[in-house]
């Protein structure tokens, strides 16, 4: 359904001014809408209220700044909740040991909700397993909040481009077991134009699990074609490219490489699968997907002996990129963290650079030797790996590099480099399932 422009000005509080909630309340805000957004982390607040946007998004700071006069920042549950009609929930929802979802901090919204004081809708947009929503339906009603009406409304942003996935998005979804309450949801969107998928909560909850599983499996898939490429000969962006001509394949997420991190894939792939699980079917294909996704991150390491031998103790490697995809600092799930301690444990010096990343990782990784730049983490370096395409890195100065390495051999983890160039310049280059 396409849907008209316009927007009535709604109050709105968002909980939690992580990631989501800081794009979703800036994004709502740029909408036309009074917007309130709230977390438990004072200092966080008070960094949020001097300006400080504590999180590397692009266009962020910008869009909070241009909509101060519709934007406040509070701890306070008594100011945020004081006269806004839609309640967003937009904590996080970490994996737990399990691999199910810890719905903890969900919990702790639904706990602290307002008292009876007229009707609201509660929004939620974390990701939660399919069921959650029932659950908190009844919970609700058990302590007689019947006035609180829930909708699902999942969120689909990638870092670094959320603020235009959020007004530019492929579908808006939104799940309530009531239609009208749906349909009051909705209208917060009413600028956008867009297909709008209205259900049930249910329904709502699967669609965003659904989506990043399928994604997941993508490339998973592409990259078992990639490591059967490598074992017969074929080059594995052809077959991609090949591939994706087919409109029922498509050309998206279909680049192979030392696969999917971030905060999303892994943990949404393993609580779909621990949901399937609790609820008795064996989602094997999943199983399958994260299998495949571990294994992808090691193989480095064997291309990296193949080359050097099998001893890697003293021997100087470089990791060009920490971050789980360009244009973030998000290291978590991030490829080269299991990299650099697969490296470390085989006695490796491990040198990395990322132009955002260092002081993520410096705190997980403390025996990793950080550069100031590219070219200084390649300086005497027996390999290099290829892990996070940023730009510069697809830019870098290579002849200089082979000068500066010790040997030139480059493992290009993201298919990002041209392999021709780089084999002129004297190095010996491995892709990802690319022609020897
Ligand atoms: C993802 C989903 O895209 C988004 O819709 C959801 O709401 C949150 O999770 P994000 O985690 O920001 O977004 O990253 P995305 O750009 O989707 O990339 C995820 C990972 O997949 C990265 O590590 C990336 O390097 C990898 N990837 C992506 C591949 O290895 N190959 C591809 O073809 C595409």
């Amino acid at each position: 359904m396409a849907k008209p422009k316009g927007t009535t000005a709604e109050r709105v509080t968002v909980v939690g001014a992580g990631y989501v909630g800081l794009v979703t309340a800036a994004s709502l805000a740029d909408l036309g809408h009074q917007v309130i957004s709230m977390d438990i982390d004072s200092e966080r607040i008070g960094r949020l209220q001097d300006g400080d946007i504590p999180i590397f998004e692009p266009g962020l700071a910008e869009l909070v700044e241009k909509n101060r006069p519709r934007l406040t920042f509070t701890d306070d549950p008594t100011v945020a909740y004081a006269d806004s009609e839609f309640i967003y929930i937009c904590v996080d929802t970490p994996p737990t040991h399990s691999g199910d979802a810890d719905l903890s901090r969900v919990w702790n919204v639904v706990d602290n909700l307002p008292p009876q004081d007229g009707e609201r809708i509660l929004v939620i947009k974390s990701t939660v397993p399919v069921g959650t929503g029932a659950v908190i339906r009844n919970e609700l009603n058990r302590r007689g909040y019947e006035h609180i009406h829930y909708s699902s409304n999942p969120e689909f942003l990638r870092e670094g481009t959320a603020l235009q996935d959020f007004m530019r998005p492929d579908r808006i979804v939104v799940g309530a077991d009531d239609p009208t309450v749906a349909r009051k949801v909705a209208s917060l969107y009413d600028a956008i134009e867009t297909e709008l998928v209205l259900t049930n909560v249910a329904s709502a909850e699967m669609i965003k699990y659904a989506s990043n599983a399928f994604l997941a499996t993508k490339i998973s898939f592409i990259n078992e074609i990639a490591n059967v490429c490598e074992a017969t000969g074929a080059d594995v962006t052809t077959v991609a490219h090949g591939m994706g001509l087919d409109p029922r394949i498509g050309p998206h997420f279909l680049q192979a490489g030392i696969g999917y991190g971030g905060s999303c894939f892994p943990k949404d792939v393993s609580a779909l699968k621990q949901l399937a699980g609790n609820s008795g079917y064996h989602f094997q294909l999943l199983t399958a997907v994260i299998e495949v996704n571990e294994l992808q991150k090691r193989r480095v390491i064997g291309k990296i002996k193949e080359a050097l031998g099998e001893d890697l103790h003293d021997r100087r490697i470089a990791l060009l990129g920490l971050a789980f995809k360009p244009n973030t600092d998000d290291i978590r799930e991030a490829s080269a963290i299991v990299l650099a301690g697969r490296l470390l444990a085989e006695g490796a010096r491990v040198v990395a650079y990322d132009p955002v990343a260092i002081p993520n990782t410096r705190a997980v990784l403390p025996a990793v030797e950080y550069a100031d730049s590219a070219l200084q983490a390649l300086e005497g370096a027996e390999a290099c790996v290829l892990v996070t395409e940023w730009p510069e890195f697809i830019h870098l100065d290579w002849e200089r590099a082979a000068d500066l390495m010790q040997k030139p051999l480059v493992v290009d983890g993201r298919n990002a480099l041209d392999p021709d160039t780089l084999r002129r310049l004297g190095f010996r280059y491995e892709g990802v399932g690319r022609k020897p």
